[in-house]
């Protein structure tokens, strides 16, 4: 089993402000008046009411539900979730943080591939982590064009210095940014075989709704020493809202529980959620337009002869024969007024990456690029 701090592993702390909407559901009724809670429950919002509407207002004066019970109940419907194996957090990005507090202290090995999503790194780095990269597999045949080299997080690499390192964690995005790379699930077990028992796998998911099999069988579900992580940020469009979720074992949940910011995700913020997952089939059309914009662009910057590798994310990466010349065709987008991403990694220097957007494949829109392929 893989270890969580000390300070953990007993009873407590517990959480001294669960909220209203906890209680209620232990009491088993409702709760009108709030006469001891200490929030401006009483302002009559004019000002914000005139700006947003009362639909709003009525979503700001309460801190929100510390469970979310409304945003798991609705994964669980539509998704067979288990709702004691998912957790609400403000975004994948508070639950890599939330994840690192619980299991690793100032000190401990933790393992990711240099030049993915780097939030990670910097969280894992202001925690005091020590940070062991390994390198993306860059020598392996491409998946679809076995006449080029692919780009992925090389698994035996993490798991072997994960081993040697005696490491805590180890962190993979899959589907990956900035590569695109797709890891098949049984890579995923098999990776999870090869740690030390005693080590977590972090797997960041936050591109999982894009993947063409993202019903697939066991998707849904917690695994063993594994921490997986998603969000409503990207086929959901609510990155400013700040909604993302873990599926884990229930006592594994219990105990980021434990040191969760009880009310990150704020009452608005539960309340959009709730309304984007009360309409399944808009989230479904977003994503059926995003996959077939990313194919197209694809298929644009493929006859253009560009080096463009396999996505199963919202973006598409390319690679550009040297470091210099992704540098200047970044810098002639900027200039043009497009800002797309180039990976700050030095590994990764030749990879441009470029969201599957209307606006992207619009004529014209990739033209300083499109010069030099
Ligand atoms: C791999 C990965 N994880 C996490 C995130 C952040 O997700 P959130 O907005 O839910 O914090 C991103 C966003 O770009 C990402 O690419």
């Amino acid at each position: 089993m893989p270890l969580f701090n000390d300070h953990l592993t007993s009873s407590g702390p517990s959480n001294p402000f669960p909220g209203v909407r906890v209680l209620e559901r232990r009491l088993g009724h409702e709760i009108p008046h709030q006469l001891g809670s200490n929030e401006g429950l009483d302002m009559p919002h004019s000002a914000l009411r005139r700006h947003f509407g009362d639909d709003m207002a009525k979503h700001v004066y309460s801190y929100g539900d510390s469970e979310a019970l409304g945003i798991r109940q609705r994964l669980v419907n539509q998704h067979g979730f288990a709702l004691d194996e998912l957790l609400v957090d403000a975004g994948c990005d508070s639950l890599l943080a939330l994840v690192l507090r619980a299991t690793c202290r100032s000190g401990d090995c933790v393992v990711a591939t240099a030049g993915t999503y780097p939030t990670f790194a910097y969280f894992a780095r202001g925690q005091g982590c020590q940070l062991i990269e390994t390198r993306y597999d860059q020598t392996s045949p491409s998946l679809t064009h076995p006449e080029r080299t692919g780009l992925a997080p090389d698994l035996a690499a993490l798991a072997d210095s994960a081993s040697r390192q005696g490491a805590r964690l180890v962190y993979l995005a899959n589907p990956d940014n900035p590569s695109g790379h797709l890891h098949s699930d049984a890579d995923i077990t098999q990776l999870r075989a090869a740690l030390p028992d005693d080590c977590w796998l972090l797997l960041d998911e936050a591109y999982n709704d894009f993947r063409l099999d993202a019903e697939r069988p066991g998707a849904n579900q917690a695994m063993a020493g594994v921490i997986r992580c998603r969000t409503l940020s990207k086929a959901h469009g609510l990155a400013g809202l700040r909604v993302g979720y873990a599926i884990a074992e229930p006592e594994v949940l219990a105990v980021l529980m434990k040191v969760r910011i009880h009310y990150a995700v704020s009452t608005l913020s539960q309340a959009a959620a709730e309304v984007v997952l009360d309409h399944p089939e808009e989230t479904r059309d977003h994503i059926t337009a995003v996959q077939h914009r990313r194919d197209t662009l694809i298929a644009q910057l493929e006859s253009l002869g560009a080096d463009v590798l396999p996505s199963a994310t919202n973006f598409v990466a390319l690679r550009l024969p040297s470091v210099e010349l992704a540098d200047r065709v970044h810098r002639d987008m900027l200039s043009a007024g497009r800002l797309i991403a180039r990976a700050a990694h030095p590994d990764l220097g030749r990879l441009l990456r470029i969201t599957a957007l209307e606006d992207a494949l619009s004529p014209g829109m990739l033209e300083p690029l499109e010069r030099v392929l």
